[in-house]
């Protein structure tokens, strides 16, 4: 690959489908990975911090890694799902190795912009938790949206029903208030969300053929916790059951950054609602605009919206990448 490497901050609550996206982003000859920023969501932000350190660590890959947001800017802390990604948000391993590796010692929120001030225009700030870090970024330095190169986010839906009520997908939700915030900035923003994340589904057996053939402590580990994750997407959709699989969710963050042609996109305006039953909510408005009216589409905080996907494309892309030469 010729390209230069996208430059990406990764901003995450990991969660199995958030290690899931790191060892892709890791994996991919075009994404460098320079920092990773944690959050609470599925996990406590201490869990966060400590499982961002040990999935990077086992891959033998140093990156700065800081703690960040411990909850909503507004709403109370949620509890984190553990029957979805285990109390660890790995799936409950069975045991860790021991690591050494140190915690960048600025918040999440203060290494964006750092790292933003010091490479103006250069770096991709991919977020799949919660975006409260991003919202407390913002609030650091009004300029970021003009400092980051582009901002693409998993999260919220349009058409496709809500995971975590009728309407609401998990990461708007469990913080609709910074999420409000963050699709009110000019930045190019795109939205990465259950409408094309619920299309694309990973056969647990992808896993094990990776682990099989890229023989490492990563793969194995991403596969032990792929298991449990997708015992519990299988016992909730039948269609997910026929292969015993589970959604990708955050790593079509990734998949949407080196081959945005996977996806089909609407534009528009989005917004949040933080308030009553509909709390979560992501409506997507003036969509499929004439080209000639989003000229000025940064100004207008007119955002893209990913809402078709190549599934079978993205599976090929995802085991090419993880079989590819990444591990020491
Ligand atoms: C999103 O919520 C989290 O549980 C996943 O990691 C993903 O970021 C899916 O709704
Ligand atoms: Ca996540």
């Amino acid at each position: 690959m010729n390209s230069p490497p996208y430059k990406v901050i990764f901003d995450t609550d990991p969660g199995v489908d958030d290690a899931m996206a790191l060892y892709f982003a890791l994996a991919h000859p075009a994404i460098e990975v320079i920092g990773v920023t944690t959050t609470f969501g599925n996990v406590t932000v201490e869990q966060a911090v400590s499982n961002a350190l040990y999935l990077t660590a086992i891959a033998g890959v140093s990156v700065p890694v800081t703690q960040g947001i411990a909850a909503p800017l507004t709403l109370p802390a949620p509890v984190p799902p553990a029957h979805i990604h285990g109390a660890d948000g790995l799936g409950n391993l069975v045991e860790r190795v021991p690591i050494q590796a140190t915690l960048d010692p600025r918040s999440s929120a203060q290494f964006i912009v750092d790292t933003a001030r010091a490479q103006p225009g250069e770096i991709t700030l991919v977020a799949v938790g919660p975006l409260g870090n991003l919202a407390l970024a913002l609030a650091i330095e009004p300029r970021l949206p003009q400092l980051l190169r582009e901002v693409i986010l998993m999260g919220g839906t349009v058409l496709e029903p809500g995971n975590v009520s009728a309407v609401a997908e998990a990461n708007i939700a469990n913080d609709p208030h910074a999420a409000a915030k963050v699709f009110a900035a000019n930045w190019k923003l795109t939205m990465v969300g259950l409408d094309v994340t619920h299309r694309v589904i990973l056969p647990l057996a992808l896993f094990k053929k990776i682990a099989d053939k890229q023989q490492h402590l990563a793969t194995t580990t991403l596969h032990q916790a792929v298991s449990f994750y997708a015992d519990f997407y299988s016992s909730l959709y039948p269609h997910v059951a026929r292969i015993h699989g589970c959604f990708g969710h955050d790593v079509l963050a990734f998949l949407y950054l080196v081959q945005p042609e996977l996806f089909a996109l609407a534009h528009g305006r989005i917004s949040v609602l933080t308030e009553g039953t509909l709390q979560g909510q992501t409506v997507l408005s003036n969509s499929y605009l004439a080209d000639a009216e989003l000229a000025d589409r940064r100004s207008q905080c007119v955002s893209q919206v990913c809402m078709q996907v190549d599934a079978d494309a993205c599976l090929q892309v995802f085991e090419e990448t993880l079989l590819g030469r990444w591990l020491g």
